[in-house]
């Protein structure tokens, strides 16, 4: 194989952070944290309770600025970009606490996720034009396509507050997918899943890396994490005590007498 050749083959990274900084008052919630997530993997992020793991995803969407340290996707520099920026980049997430809007059926609170892509010019949504009515349709079609997508076919028109919680996370990841992110940060979408679920939640993930999306995923559930990861970062109070496949997190002495304990052996 020519040089050339072989350097096409490795993978491009997507997300690049460098020495990334967050306090909060005198809690290094972050701390020095440098990775690379290459395009089209899945890349995982465990530690125990207040590790530093969705402060982590915080500052990858923008949600805080960090105190010191880079991230740059696609080779935009991040630093400074307001959240609702990050997501027209195409930094789509899902939060530990799920917000929905609750009064609002399943399909509008997907359909509300579109707002970033609308491709109307504005005056028609006051006019009500023809190409309001044409991209209100486009919605409705893809909302429901992603609603498929999760298994919510057949609870479209239900109010989100009267969901289970496992199908309020679905519906999270559905209005995420919406804003057609090429980085999707999931943070705990496995907590409070029954076992057919994280099973199910599983195959969609794999799936989404079939399609060549990007993924970020905060989880405890090792058995989930374990069988979709590519590679796994393990963080503790802020720090990074280890990178790497599966198989090398699971072997590891330092991982697993500082978190895994006996869950994997
Ligand atoms: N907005 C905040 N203000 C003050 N302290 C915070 C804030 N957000 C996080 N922290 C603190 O930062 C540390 C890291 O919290 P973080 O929520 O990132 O942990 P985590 O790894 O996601 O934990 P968990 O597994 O419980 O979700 C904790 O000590 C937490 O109390
Ligand atoms: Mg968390």
């Amino acid at each position: 194989m020519s040089a050339v050749a072989a350097i096409g083959q490795i993978e491009r990274s997507l997300l690049q952070v460098r020495s990334l900084h967050k306090n909060f008052g005198g809690v290094k919630a972050v701390s020095d944290i440098s990775f690379d997530v290459p395009a089209g993997s899945i890349f995982s992020v465990i530690g125990p309770n207040g590790a530093g793991k969705s402060t982590l995803l915080n500052l990858i969407s923008g949600v805080y600025q960090p105190d010191s340290g880079s991230l740059s996707f696609n080779g935009t520099a991040l630093s400074a970009m307001p959240a609702h920026r990050r997501v027209r980049l195409g930094i789509a997430r899902t939060f530990q606490k799920i917000r929905l809007f609750k009064q609002l059926s399943v399909l509008e609170n997907v359909i509300a996720g579109f707002h970033v892509h609308h491709h109307i010019p504005a005056w028609q949504y006051v006019t009500h034009g023809a190409a309001f009515a044409a991209d209100q349709r486009r919605c409705r079609e893809r909302a429901v396509q992603l609603l498929h997508f999760v298994g919510m076919s057949g609870r479209l028109d239900v109010l989100a507050g009267s969901l289970s919680y496992g199908e309020q996370r679905m519906l999270e990841l559905a209005r995420a997918l919406a804003t057609k992110p090429q980085l999707l940060l999931i943070d705990e979408p496995a907590a409070g899943l029954n076992a057919a679920e994280v099973d199910g939640l599983l195959d969609r993930i794999r799936s989404l890396r079939n399609d060549r999306m990007t993924v970020i995923l905060v989880e405890h559930n090792m058995d989930l994490v374990m069988n979709v990861a590519d590679r796994i970062m393990v963080m503790d109070y802020g720090r990074r005590l280890f990178e790497g496949s599966p198989a090398e997190v699971q072997k590891n002495p330092a991982v697993i007498a500082a978190y895994l304990g006996g869950e994997l052996l």
